[in-house]
């Protein structure tokens, strides 16, 4: 299994481009079901989940095909299942994006039930019952969810819970469904706008993007289009905690200004000097000392669950004591005994952490639980004195395009060893 070795201790400097938004390119490959023409989408991150994806809509006999140039084509005339297996669907959640598209398109889905996963039980009730109400036979048997419909027709859905890919799933639902849909208490996340975009760029008919309430006129058909994926908005949030927790500075290239207001807001109170252009933003901490944050994670445009990890590592080496609550996932605080095996001083209370932040950290070997505490462990280890393994690296590889040379060109001393 590979791992990351890091030497600590190096202030970074430099500029990082940033890619496309993991969590906007799956629901937009997804979306590849609903057209009836090929489409082709850009600004592709090369990551373990984007292949994940790929490979389930590969295995449904949809033609799928990658270039180097960080563009996919897709086209679904091939298509000659509405299958997504277990076995791809528990390495990845997100496949569950197939649902609404295959059923609105083909009328037909059977996709495995995902399981719980490290940072929570994560149920898909909401993406069931929202196709339930446009009219959608579903039955949850031997592990699968089955979904059949002759037509999906518009309804009145009210989500009990923010949820970003039931939103998505419903969204690509209702667009190709008879009538008038309404999503109320949608989540407002770029990403989901993004696919909105997308799907608008196909033909549909949706209004209140970036809204809590997303209306939907069902159209009889969409056509494939050429998109463009927006900029990872936590990637950039990572790398600028880079430039924080390292006292260092970085810019941010190819980087969405408008989705990060929440986490430049928290930057800003930790003491860093922030500048921002129409595609960039640059974090400056040389000769500023950091100062510990209170976070709180809730659905955008609140601080997001996925930033949560990075500033943890920061409060970690701050001066004073961060409060950091996490409300979204019921277990993402795992990355708590990892830094604290690194030196850090953390009190953990439920989903509170306490964090009394240490004027250093010291290299030791750790281990990745998820995607966002892999970053955290990344983080902390540029900060901390000496060096750091950081195991199991498939997590960041899942989310993070070219990490090691991304963080290498900033100063980092970071290699991939196996
Ligand atoms: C998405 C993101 C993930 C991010 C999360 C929260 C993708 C591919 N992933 O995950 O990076 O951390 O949003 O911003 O976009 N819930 C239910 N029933 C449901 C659906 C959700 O109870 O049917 C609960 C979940 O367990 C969780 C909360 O709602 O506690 C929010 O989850 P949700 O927004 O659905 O997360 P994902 O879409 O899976």
């Amino acid at each position: 299994m590979q791992k990351f070795e890091i030497q600590g201790g190096i202030s970074v400097d430099g500029e990082v481009t940033i890619s496309g938004a993991k969590n906007a390119v799956l629901p937009i490959l997804a979306a590849g079901i609903l057209a009836t023409t090929p489409m082709t989408i850009r600004n592709v991150p090369r990551l373990k989940d984007v292949k994940t994806l790929s490979a389930v809509l590969a295995g449904m006999g949809i033609t799928v095909d990658t270039n180097d140039d960080n563009d996919i084509s897709i086209d679904n005339d091939t298509l000659n299942s509405c299958c997504a297996p277990y076995d791809l669907v528990r390495t990845m959640r997100a496949s569950i994006l197939v649902l609404g598209p295959l059923v609105a398109r083909y009328g037909e889905a059977e996709v495995s039930l995902p399981g719980g996963c490290a940072i929570g039980s994560r149920p898909v009730n909401l993406h069931i019952s929202g196709l339930e109400a446009m009219g959608a036979e579903v039955t949850v048997h031997e592990g699968y969810i089955r979904a059949k419909a002759k037509r999906l027709k518009g309804a009145l859905i009210n989500m009990e819970l923010v949820s970003v890919t039931g939103t998505e799933n419903l969204l690509m639902a209702a667009v190709l469904a008879e009538g008038t849909t309404t999503i109320e208490n949608a989540a407002r996340e770029p990403e989901v706008s993004d696919l909105a975009h997308c799907l608008i760029a196909m033909g549909a008919k949706i209004t209140g993007i970036g809204t809590d309430t997303l209306v939907i006129d069902g159209v009889e058909a969409l056509q494939g289009c050429d998109y463009s994926v927006l900029p990872d908005r936590i990637e950039t949030g990572t790398y600028l905690a880079a430039a924080a927790i390292t006292g260092g500075r970085v810019k941010t290239l190819k980087a969405d200004v408008q989705g990060l207001d929440a986490v430049l807001q928290k930057f800003k109170e930790a003491g860093a000097k922030l500048s921002t252009g129409k595609d960039w933003i640059e974090l400056d901490m040389r000769g500023r000392t950091l100062k510990a944050v209170d976070i709180r994670t809730d659905p955008y445009p609140a601080f997001p669950t996925d930033m949560q990890a990075q500033f943890m590592a920061m409060n970690a080496v701050s001066q004073g004591i961060g409060v950091v609550v996490e409300t979204i996932f019921e277990n993402r605080m795992m990355h708590v005994a990892e830094l604290m095996r690194m030196g850090a001083n953390i009190r953990l209370e439920g989903n509170t952490a306490i964090v009394a932040g240490m004027p250093t950290l010291y290299g030791a070997p750790v281990m990745a639980t998820d995607l966002r505490a892999s970053a955290c462990l990344i983080l902390a280890a540029l900060a901390a004195e000496g060096k750091t393994t950081v195991n199991r690296i498939y997590h960041t590889d899942r989310g993070y395009e070219k990490i090691e040379q991304k963080l290498t060109g900033i100063g980092a001393n970071i290699v991939r060893v196996n």
